[in-house]
């Protein structure tokens, strides 16, 4: 009884102020005019033209974004507030992605962390940031799945796994939003783009995907899922049509899934003209349908292609959307604008102290980068060691502050960036002769004109550094790439070093996989870093020189060639997988026998396997995974099973390793795939120490949504890995009854 009355006292009062919150939004939804209603509908981007003033006055506009002017959005805010009817605020959007000034890695860097932590903090510092300077609203997290290196906006999304990007996705919304959204460091979040964007046909951007229903709910929907019951404020359609129907009109979606199954409450936002774009998808036939076919089909918001405000009236006249629809989508709005305390605080404090760039925020940027770099290879020469007196540090991304700084860079200046070169002169340079040259201007450039200079100083080095990679441009919007290897004379700069006979350590800034087995092969040891962002520079030195041992892990699978995509771990078996002795191209017999080879899932030229896998990360140390053990062999539903291995470093650095859990459904109602990440540790060890590392699973991970379409964790014998990356053999299993 005492325990009811308990949560009785704790949940009324929540209960009270859902309802007084409703109560002040139902208030004054009832004075708005229609026009008023769908004013709040309707988002611009800010433009100096002097325009806005006169809608805002009317009430025709309840949201503008890229404005990052305090004190104009002070001057704006004040018409809505003081000079419109009801002086309802405007909520301000940026694309605050991957920090505001104090940049990040990208999010796929910040994925190779597997820190919800770093995350967290990284989004609460943006938040920090963005809202000092009037900012009410980003729109991140990203959740898009990607499992195609073709696609540029993997850059933006939190890798190929379901799992992860639900836990990463979930911390940013956390670290954006903070305790309360009316805090003046939080600001809402977004998550995008809603659904399965990721998964454009060719790895071309904005193209068709086709998810069927059983992968959509498996891999693409759980982390929006996951994010909208971490709170997330607001949500954003996607630019695809998804089997033929564009998510901005795609009422399942929106409705069946979005609200009535996940409870949303917060609004939906279309993308950058996506409603009007639905024309050109052929979906609809003018702007008039394109606003009556969004509108009904739940999105709230029209991000800046105002066929809401020119034609949702006459569609109410002519009664094809209905009043209630209006009032649904503005109460939606009008939650989100009292939950940020707009209507108590609509105005930027701009007296307030500066936040940007603070220390804590450099700090924070540097320890996400350092955790964000992958040691991809190291035969030894890494850490360099006090026997380096000189050092030829070359390539285009050595010192390439705006470039390292990645996609999605709005706000940050390329001014604070710190390149490696900086920091390796300002941390370093009494120690070591550093001599730079880039041997190539920069990452697309054919001039080989600067590699003679660039082999010269390496002939004189102890160490030979090559910094190469992609512009920032290369990746992000719009920005596929058909082919993905280094380009330019990247490729050429990298032979010529080689041929130095000089120890060589390549370290990548990119932002995406790119096809790097000849350079791997080249290199003595590699760093994979994914635009590392304002403190990448001091990041990679202290990781060049072991201040901080590598602890990344790459979140996406890197195949070995552009034909193998989409390559990624948590595929299903086929009926015919891959056995792994598979007859190589270079090794048929001539006029060999048509079935001679075997008939399994392979590529003559390339095999089955990655580059690198899922997870795949060395350090400065080794680790040892031994003495797995489950507390229990048979799980009931409701139950938890705790799964024990032994983490031993087996190195000589103190190191982290991120310990990762998988599973395999062995049979199930649809085919499972033969490993799915449900969990994973960052464990910190001195050298010699061992860690008993556990994991808890409950019978609500192993869940699925099966062939009748319900999501059942379903009898039968599983499989369960731990260790160090997704091809992990350390194994055992349990029945679930
Ligand atoms: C874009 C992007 C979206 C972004 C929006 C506002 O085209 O697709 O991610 O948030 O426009 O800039």
């Amino acid at each position: 009884m005492k325990n009811l009355l308990f949560f009785a006292c704790l949940l009324l009062p929540l209960g009270m102020h859902a309802q007084q919150e409703e109560q002040r939004i139902n208030d004054l939804l009832s004075k708005m005019t229609l026009e008023e209603k769908i004013g709040q509908m309707n988002q611009l981007s800010y433009d100096r033209s002097g325009d806005l003033d006169a809608g805002i006055r009317s009430g025709q506009i309840g949201s503008l974004l890229n404005i990052v002017d305090p004190a104009e959005v002070n001057r704006l805010q004040a018409i809505a507030v003081k000079e419109s009817r009801l002086g309802i605020p405007l909520i301000i959007g940026r694309d605050v992605i991957h920090g505001f000034k104090t940049i990040f890695p990208i999010p796929i860097g910040q994925a190779a962390a597997f820190n919800p932590g770093i995350v967290e903090e990284g989004a609460a510092i943006a938040a920090a940031e963005a809202r000092s300077m009037g900012v009410h609203w980003t729109f991140a997290p990203m959740l898009d799945i990607s499992r195609d290196p073709r696609w540029g906006r993997l850059a933006e999304g939190l890798g190929e796994d379901p799992y992860l990007a639900s836990v990463l996705g979930s911390a940013m919304v956390r670290g954006f939003q903070g305790k309360n959204l009316s805090d003046n460091t939080s600001i809402a979040a977004c998550i995008k783009h809603f659904v399965a964007y990721g998964a454009a046909e060719g790895g071309r951007d904005y193209n068709s995907t086709n998810i069927p229903p059983y992968l959509m709910r498996n891999v693409y929907l759980p982390p929006f899922k996951a994010a909208v019951e971490a709170g997330a404020a607001t949500l954003m359609t996607s630019f695809n049509d998804n089997d033929g129907i564009p998510a901005s009109g795609n009422t399942f979606l929106l409705r069946n899934v979005l609200r009535d199954e996940w409870k949303f409450d917060g609004f939906v936002v279309s993308d950058w003209a996506s409603i009007t774009e639905m024309i050109a998808h052929g979906f609809c036939a003018d702007p008039k349908e394109a606003a009556m076919k969004a509108t009904n089909a739940g999105v709230d918001m029209e991000m800046v292609s105002r066929s809401y405000i020119r034609n949702l009236p006459a569609l109410i006249k002519e009664g094809k959307v209905s009043v209630q629809t209006v009032d649904e989508a503005v109460r939606n709005i009008l939650r989100i604008k009292f939950r940020l305390g707009l209507f108590d605080h609509p105005y930027v404090d701009v007296a307030k102290p500066s936040v940007l760039y603070a220390e804590a925020h450099l700090k924070a940027a540097q320890k996400a980068a350092e955790e964000s770099v992958v040691l991809l290879k190291n035969t030894g020469v890494l850490p360099l060691n006090n026997t380096v007196k000189t050092i030829a540090l070359i390539g285009p991304m050595a010192d390439a502050p705006h470039d390292q700084l990645g996609t999605w860079v709005f706000d940050g200046e390329k001014a604070r960036t710190i390149t490696p070169l900086a920091a390796l002169q300002q941390q370093y340079g009494q120690q070591v002769k550093i001599n730079y040259e880039k041997g190539v201007a920069y990452s697309r450039d054919n001039n080989t004109s600067g590699i003679a200079a660039a082999v010269k100083a390496a002939q004189s080095a102890d160490v030979v550094v090559a910094v190469v990679g992609e512009e920032a441009i290369l990746s992000g919007e719009a920005h596929s790439l058909a082919a993905w290897e280094l380009k330019g004379a990247q490729k050429q700069l990298i032979a010529e070093l080689k041929k130095t006979g000089k120890p060589l350590v390549i370290i990548v800034i990119a932002g995406r996989p790119l096809a790097i087995q000849h350079e791997l092969d080249a290199a003595d040891a590699m760093l994979y870093s994914f635009h590392p962002g304002t403190m990448g520079g001091p990041a990679l030195a202290g990781i060049l020189f072991g201040k901080v041992a590598p602890s990344g892990k790459l979140p996406m699978t890197f195949p070995k060639e552009m034909g193998q995509i989409p390559m990624y771990y948590n595929h299903n078996n086929t009926g015919r997988p891959f056995r792994g002795n598979e007859t190589m191209i270079d090794d048929i017999p001539l006029e060999a026998a048509q079935t001679s080879l075997g008939n399994s899932s392979y590529y003559l030229d390339a095999g089955a396997a990655p580059l690198f896998p899922f997870g795949f990360g060395l350090s400065y140390s080794t680790f040892d995974y031994t003495n797995l053990r489950l507390d229990k062999t048979t799980l009931k539903q409701g139950e938890t099973l705790t799964a024990t291995v032994t983490l031993k470093n087996t190195g000589s650095y103190e190191a982290t390793e991120v310990a990762q859990l998988y599973i395999r459904d062995l049979v199930g109602s649809i085919a499972r795939p033969v490993k799915e990440l449900k969990g994973f540790k960052r464990v910190a060890l001195k050298a010699g120490e061992s860690a008993e590392v556990s994991f808890t699973l409950h019978t609500d991970d192993l869940a699925f949504y099966g062939i009748d379409m319900k999501e059942v964790a379903e009898p039968g014998a599983f499989k369960l890995w731990i260790g160090g990356d997704s091809n992990t053999k350390l194994e055992t299993g349990f029945t679930l009854e």
